[in-house]
């Protein structure tokens, strides 16, 4: 089914966060995310003057450095280049495969201009672990869909995701395009689809900027290398990650928020044995740990980025003093709702 296009297409998705089980997620372990919805990018696409090309416009990318915005916005233009290819020519985008295989008799494909207006706001840090790339991904995914007046599954905006997610990253889990494009708590594992996860009692977290960036590329790509040159000495490490996750899950259904704290707790653990934190992350988990958290950890790539403390209601004021004063950049609130 084709709609007029609309003059504007808009779109947008939050930021996730990872509760347990990044990085082993990579080879193959499941991990849990939710996604965190204070966080949201914003795309706008319209047609561009005549001759314009592909314009994409970014803000919020105040606090970089001239060099480092002109990376960001070389790779958001390489992200809506691929989105503008992909829809421009879905039929002949194999990566897609199986996914698009209902798609292609439904719909009559509008020709994608090329001129095009392409404007991003977006309230999800860049580069802190809280899934930017994805959430702009989905919700470029999503503005162009509106613009060109086509319906796309959730899937599909997933799977078109996790494509424009290997420019940030060569060898994304697809954890981040998931969470994020279907806005709810999921149980991850690579190439399996999604799960939704019941969740048995609210789950209310701080997550704290580190204020120092982690890049994923780079951290992916170093314990990637570190792995396949010991992978004896690894693997055992990420399988306990991912033995963790499967415990998490089942503390998370029967609602024993006490326990989940507990594994957050052994998950940093590994985290820091696989090298992937560091001072300013160990600074703040600490903090938290300190000032009455369930539990703490590191979320996202680490070496940077985000960390994330379950709390009770009664420990949250004293939680949020303790890792504003251990040096956070930045504490932001969320609830994994039950249900
Ligand atoms: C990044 O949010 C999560 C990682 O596990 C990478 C990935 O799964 O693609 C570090």
């Amino acid at each position: 089914m084709t709609n007029p296009p609309s003059k504007i297409g808009r779109g947008s998705a939050p930021g996730k966060v990872i509760l347990c089980g990044e990085h082993a997620v990579v080879y193959g372990q499941p991990a849990i995310a939710a996604p965190v919805n204070r966080v949201q990018a914003n795309v706008t696409v319209r047609a561009g003057e005549s001759g314009s090309g592909l314009q994409v416009v970014s803000r919020n990318l105040q606090g970089f450095s001239i060099a480092e915005r002109q990376r960001i916005q070389q790779r958001l233009w390489a992200v809506a280049a691929t989105v503008q290819e992909m829809l421009g020519g879905l039929h002949h985008w194999p990566p897609l495969g199986d996914v698009m295989a209902d798609w292609q008799p439904l719909q009559v494909m509008p020709k994608m201009p090329t001129n095009l207006l392409i404007e991003i706001d977006s309230s999800v840090p860049v580069e802190r672990g809280l899934g930017s790339g994805a959430a702009i991904g989905v919700a470029m995914m999503r503005a162009f869909a509106d613009f060109l007046g086509l319906q796309l599954t959730t899937e599909q905006i997933s799977a078109m995701a996790f494509e424009t997610e290997k420019l940030h990253h060569g060898t994304p889990s697809g954890i981040d395009n998931t969470v994020v494009a279907y806005n709810q708590p999921v149980w991850f594992v690579r190439g399996h689809g999604v799960e939704r996860l019941r969740v048995g009692a609210d789950l209310r977290l701080l997550i704290a900027d580190s204020g120092t960036r982690g890049s994923t590329a780079t951290v992916v790509g170093d314990l990637r290398q570190r792995h396949d040159a010991a992978p004896a000495t690894y693997d055992p490490l990420l399988q306990t990650i991912g033995d963790i996750a499967v415990s998490c899950r089942g503390a998370i259904e029967a609602g024993d928020v006490g326990k989940v704290g507990g594994l957050f707790d052994r998950n940093h653990v590994l985290l820091q044995r696989l090298d992937l934190s560091n001072d300013s992350l160990d600074r703040l988990v600490a903090a938290a740990k300190a000032a009455g958290a369930l539990g703490a950890k590191l979320s996202g790539a680490g070496r940077g980025g985000n960390m994330i403390a379950l709390i009770t209601p009664e420990r949250e004021a004293a939680v949020r003093d303790a890792l504003l004063a251990a040096g956070a950049n930045a504490v932001i609130g969320t609830v994994v709702a039950a249900g």
